[in-house]
């Protein structure tokens, strides 16, 4: 569809933190990109222009992933914007980053915190990938965000990493009956970040990140620039015989 055009991707999430750096990687890659924010509409801008400084172009939209009555229109406005800024009809590659956390001790999760982490992290990649389809073009790649959290557990993220571990087997259905149009499904899980993700609890405690430090091979947890790269592999054509697959990312943490 897109010819000898720059390839597109659209990186849910982009404001910051994990999908900020994907966003930048990806231009590296020769991507052009769209991001979204939810409510930093400034933190998309700065990524949009740091963007645009890379020689690619860059549109950042507006989505609150928790809303899925949201997203028929979300996905025209991905059509129009395709159309007005980027001469074409379709993206490349779908990346689904956005999310937050809830931490809080299996006996005091409630369902209110829980129907939220369904409704970010579960319905989000199921319904939002579905109804992108439409502008996903055939060969295309899409990478489902994960968490080291849904292989190993650590206690506080029973609901969270519960619908992590959806995702990574939404992950295999998608692959599987997506495969009739060539688009590649994979999805990376990342070990705990220094983002503003939790309250930042990664970054501001430093109890917390000695002990995660401890238990992981590499010796300290991770940073924005340590997924990135790897997500826009996934969305590459280096990587176009990968797929269905989890890409654990976290310097080896309870090896
Ligand atoms: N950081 C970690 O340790 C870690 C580890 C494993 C997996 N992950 C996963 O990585 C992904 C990104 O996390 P992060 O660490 O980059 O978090 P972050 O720094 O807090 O950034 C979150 C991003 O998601 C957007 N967002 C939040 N709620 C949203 C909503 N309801 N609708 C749409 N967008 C929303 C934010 O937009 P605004 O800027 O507009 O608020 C922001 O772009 C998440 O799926 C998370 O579960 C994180």
């Amino acid at each position: 569809m897109t010819g000898t055009k720059n390839k597109i991707a659209l990186v849910t999430g982009g404001s910051r933190g994990l999908g900020k750096d994907m966003a930048l990687r990806l231009a590296e890659r020769g991507f052009d990109v769209i991001i979204t924010y939810h409510s930093r509409k400034d933190d998309a801008t700065r990524v949009v222009e740091e963007i645009a400084s890379r020689g690619r172009k860059a549109h950042a939209l507006q989505l609150d992933v928790s809303d899925s009555s949201t997203f028929d229109s979300f996905v025209n406005e991905v059509r129009s914007v395709l159309h007005s800024k980027f001469g074409a009809e379709g993206i490349d590659a779908l990346v689904n980053n956005a999310g937050v956390g809830v931490h809080a001790p299996f006996t005091d999760t409630t369902p209110e915190q829980f129907d939220a982490m369904v409704n970010i992290h579960v319905k989000a990649p199921y319904f939002l990938t579905q109804k992108l389809l439409s502008v996903i073009n055939d060969g295309g790649s899409i990478v489902n965000i994960s968490s080291g959290l849904a292989r190993f557990s650590f206690e506080g993220y029973s609901a969270y990493a519960t619908m992590k571990g959806a995702v990574e087997t939404l992950t295999k259905y998608q692959a599987r009956e997506l495969g009739e149009r060539k688009i590649r499904v994979n999805v990376v899980a990342p070990g705990a970040i220094e983002t503003d993700f939790g309250g930042a609890r990664v970054r501001n405690s430093p109890e917390l990140k000695k002990t995660l430090s401890s238990l992981t091979v590499l010796g300290r947890v991770g940073t924005p620039d340590d997924i990135g790269g790897v997500v826009a592999f996934l969305c590459s054509d280096d990587s176009k015989w990968v797929n269905a697959q989890r890409i654990e990312v976290a310097g080896g943490i309870f090896v």
